[in-house]
């Protein structure tokens, strides 16, 4: 099965993709954790992708079709795979289309996570990650046990560049004129599925599996 997961910045894409990847031990490619990667590692894609995170907007199409066309041929895609944050655009969607059938294969399941704008910014603005492992925190509804540490690994948490007010706003902004529409796709194919993201993250989990029955 190819899930992919559609939604607004801090609509609990990620959160879900984990869970969920722990859960069924299928992988979770997120276009924005690969992109993370390469800045972290300082390569010339890294340096490039930074430059539109900073803003708020896309990397561009040919960018992150390369990464996912590398990454779904991979021995570890061959029973499921949960897709975060890719595709984004129609022109993605399409090309997934056709690198999934030159491989005999199509997307399953596109589920989309709906929460209204205004709850989005207090989220991800709260928000802090592991920079080693990559766990998720809130400062009011995820607390760390302690300040600043990951509960995991014991490392450094941050927020992320894209995480400021002002960056919000304009990746909401993109959402809806360039990510939104993917949903009419994955409708036209009788494939796309709504949930309501505005619960507890078990209440997710669980909208989440009832996608798949
Ligand atoms: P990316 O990293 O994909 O970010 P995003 O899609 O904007 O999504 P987020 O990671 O911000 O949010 P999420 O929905 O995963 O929510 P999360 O679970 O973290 O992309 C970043 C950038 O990379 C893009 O702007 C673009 O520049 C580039 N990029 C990436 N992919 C691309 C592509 N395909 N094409 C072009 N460019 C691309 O949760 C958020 C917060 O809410 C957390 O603090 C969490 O603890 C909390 N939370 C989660 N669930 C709940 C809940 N149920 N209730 C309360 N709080 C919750």
């Amino acid at each position: 099965m190819i899930l992919v997961l559609l939604g607004p910045p801090g609509s609990g894409k990620g959160t879900q993709a984990k869970r969920f990847a722990a859960a069924r031990g299928w992988p979770q490619l997120s276009t924005g954790d690969m992109l993370r990667s390469a800045i972290a590692a300082g390569t010339q894609l890294g340096l490039e992708a930074k430059s539109y995170m900073d803003k708020g907007a896309l990397v561009p199409d040919a960018v992150v079709i390369g990464l996912i066309g590398e990454r779904v041929q991979m021995p570890d895609c061959a029973n499921g795979v949960i897709l975060d944050g890719f595709p984004r655009t129609i022109p993605q969607a399409e090309a997934l289309d056709r690198l999934l059938q030159a491989q005999g294969k199509a997307v399953g399941r596109a589920v989309l996570f709906e929460i209204p704008d205004e709850l989005l910014v207090s989220r991800l603005s709260g928000r802090r990650t592991c920079t080693k492992c990559g766990s998720m925190f809130h400062v009011e509804s995820a607390r760390p046990k302690q300040d600043g540490v990951c509960d995991s690994c014991g490392s450094a948490l941050v927020q992320r560049d894209d995480d400021r007010p002002e960056v919000i706003r304009k990746r909401l902004e993109v959402y809806h004129k360039q990510t939104a529409p993917l949903a009419d796709f994955y409708h036209a194919q009788g494939k796309l599925r709504s949930i309501d993201a505005n619960r507890s993250p078990e209440e997710v989990e669980r909208q989440l599996s009832g996608t798949l029955q």
